[in-house]
């Protein structure tokens, strides 16, 4: 459908965005349940950032993404957050609320589980341990999600062990930060694997770890998207563990946002996801 001067917005911002996904994801479904709507990309600087977030409401919008750099300073920059947002160490969502307040929220959390689920058939972090490669923003989300699902044993790999030392901290007792060089031993007995890091991605570095110490029957997520098939999902497939793709974390993590903004609760599908694939190849 075309849209009219009653059509609800929304989008995202970040500094750069036009490598966002988003618009064309959330475009897909504008269009499948045919929502007078619009969801655009804006380019904000920082510095902006809490000018243009508090000016939303008085330009009917109902809300946005925030995406790199935002996200931190998102938190500051609403009018309240809540526990997701909280535990994340950030906001990726912002709901203009009846009152015209800004609710700030994290979606990653919800976006890493639910594609877990949805890919494996069901997922319960519960299971074993976890080891979770990265210490940034996405690390902590995830890292977060799984001791919320009842996690009792993260380790937390990373380069710069401050960080993970510092996320451990703040997570709880349940997290162990773990040096960089003993990540192969990591992987003894583990029952989930993330990447969480931007190694492995279109453009940046290999992520060299020799699976030989991960049981079979543990399951391998990496959050990189771009390859889909990243060299650790593929080796990770080719010695029989199960494997979840990035390409389900984003898709997952726009769903709340968009049933906030549009009323409608969108369903992820094999039809969105070529759609987003697509823009991939470009
Ligand atoms: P995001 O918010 O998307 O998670 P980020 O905060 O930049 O992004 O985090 C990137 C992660 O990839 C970090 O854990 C980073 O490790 P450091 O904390 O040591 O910087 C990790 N990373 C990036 N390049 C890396 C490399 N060459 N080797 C190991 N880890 C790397």
């Amino acid at each position: 459908m075309s849209m009219t001067g009653a059509a609800k917005l929304a989008g995202i911002i970040g500094w750069p965005v036009a490598h966002s996904r988003s618009p064309a994801l959330h475009g897909y479904w504008l269009k499948e349940y045919g929502i007078d709507g619009a969801y655009v990309p804006m380019a904000v600087k920082p510095e902006d950032l809490r000018r243009v977030l508090q000016t939303l409401p008085a330009m009917g919008f109902r809300g946005c993404n925030l995406t790199i750099p935002h996200k931190e300073d998102g938190m500051r920059a609403v009018d309240d957050y809540d526990a997701s947002a909280k535990r994340a160490g950030g906001v990726n969502t912002v709901v203009v609320q009846g009152n015209g307040r800004l609710m700030g929220i994290s979606t990653d959390g919800f976006g890493f589980l639910a594609a877990l689920r949805a890919t494996l058939g069901g997922f319960n972090a519960a299971a074993g341990p976890a080891v979770v490669l990265g210490a940034g923003g996405a690390a902590r989300a995830i890292v977060a999600a799984l001791l919320d699902d009842g996690a009792r044993e993260v380790r937390l790999v990373n380069r710069t062990p401050e960080r993970a030392a510092k996320l451990a901290k703040e997570l709880g007792g349940q997290v162990k930060g773990i040096a960089w060089d003993a990540r192969q031993q990591a992987l003894d007995g583990a029952a989930l694997l993330v990447n969480a890091t931007s190694l492995g991605m279109e453009g940046q570095p290999a992520l060299e770890l020799p699976l030989d110490p991960l049981p079979r029957d543990a399951i391998v997520n990496d959050i990189v998207y771009a390859p889909l098939e990243t060299p650790l999902l593929a080796a990770a497939r080719a010695r029989g563990n199960r494997c979840v793709d990035g390409l389900g974390m984003l898709l997952y993590q726009a769903q709340p946002g968009f049933e906030a903004w549009f009323g409608v609760k969108p369903e992820v599908t094999q039809g969105l996801r070529q759609a987003v694939l697509a823009t991939l190849a470009k």
